[in-house]
């Protein structure tokens, strides 16, 4: 921590074993699958850094665009006094925007998985916010967390901030539930500001997913390495690639990891075959139109207040009242 920095930090980061379990139990399923919260070790969430700066990936750009021209009205409907609290709080960027137009905020908590990076954020938060109390909580956020005390005694509004379109990582069911989980914590007279990339055409939503510079695909087969690594496996990262197509059908981007040819991989001591096109699921990312996201807001008990978007219709920022 750089001197001056004063950062409340709570380490609920979850356990190795946790990825272990959650590895060997995916390779065992048919289909297989690994849960996309596993990509983001440090290197994982470095590429996804780099990810946002492809030129085909414009959900980061488009969003910082809505925030920068619409913070004034969102830091209307959230009021003084505020305590943030932002999920899956990555580099922390998109938060700045907000806050500097807050008035008088009075405390932020990043909620983030990758502590290295939520240190670095935090860190550099509570250096341009002096005033600011600045808490890093390092977790996995689909654990319901309690909120430490301090971050209780704000006069003004908790909103949660979920940006990025991290909610379309799960399925309706578990956006609805997330959802829930977000209101019982903001509690009566709270509220979410949330980003939500739209549907558009499969043209956009395909090359988003698959740069031409191979970003996604490293980020997407860094999971391989990071299964060598930390459980002794011996994926052949090469006989493997990265697949990403988006189903119109369902309003959907499915990334799986391929296997290239019919081999078999030892993984903690345990073998595993692949046959040759054979998957591993790792990720669906949802794409809602606007309508269909305020249902899904009101089905998890919100009252959709205010939604802005860019000039393309390319993505979506919701505020909600809970
Ligand atoms: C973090 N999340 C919103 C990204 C997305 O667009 O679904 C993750 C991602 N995976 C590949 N590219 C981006």
């Amino acid at each position: 921590m750089r001197p001056g920095a004063a950062v409340a930090f709570h380490d609920l980061a979850p356990k190795l074993e946790s990825f272990r379990d959650a590895v060997l139990d995916g390779l065992s399923r048919t289909p297989k699958r690994i849960p996309c919260r596993f990509l983001y070790d440090e290197r994982g969430s470095d590429l996804f850094e780099a990810i946002c700066d492809t030129p085909e990936y414009y959900p980061t750009r488009t969003e910082m665009t809505i925030l920068r021209k619409h913070a004034r009205d969102m830091a209307r409907l959230i009021g003084p006094d505020a305590t943030l609290i932002e999920y899956g709080s990555g580099a922390g960027q998109k938060v700045k925007l907000l806050l500097r137009a807050l008035d008088r905020p009075f405390a932020y908590a990043g909620i983030e998985v990758s502590r290295e990076i939520l240190l670095r954020a935090t860190d550099d938060l509570s250096l341009d916010w002096p005033k600011l109390q600045v808490v890093a909580i390092c977790a996995d956020f689909l654990t319901p967390i309690s909120l430490p005390a301090s971050l209780r005694r704000g006069a003004g509004r908790r909103v949660a901030f979920f940006p990025g379109s991290s909610i379309g990582n799960f399925t309706p069911a578990e956006a609805t539930r997330f959802l829930q989980q977000c209101r019982t914590m903001v509690g009566p007279g709270g509220g979410m500001l949330i980003g939500v990339d739209l549907k558009k055409d499969e043209g956009r939503l395909d090359a988003a997913y698959n740069d031409k510079a191979g970003v996604t695909a490293a980020f997407t087969l860094n999971l391989l390495d990071r299964i060598n690594r930390e459980l002794g496996a011996d994926f052949a990262v090469g006989r493997f690639a990265h697949h990403a197509k988006y189903q119109p059908e369902v309003g959907r981007v499915a990334i799986h990891i391929r296997s290239l040819a019919d081999q078999m991989v030892t993984v903690a001591g345990r073998r595993f075959n692949f046959a040759e096109g054979e998957g591993i699921h790792t990720e669906d990312s949802w794409k809602y139109a606007v309508g269909e996201f305020q249902d899904l807001a009101r089905d998890a008990g919100y009252r959709p207040i205010a939604c802005w978007t860019d000039a393309g219709e390319l993505f979506s920022v919701h505020y909600l009242a809970a």
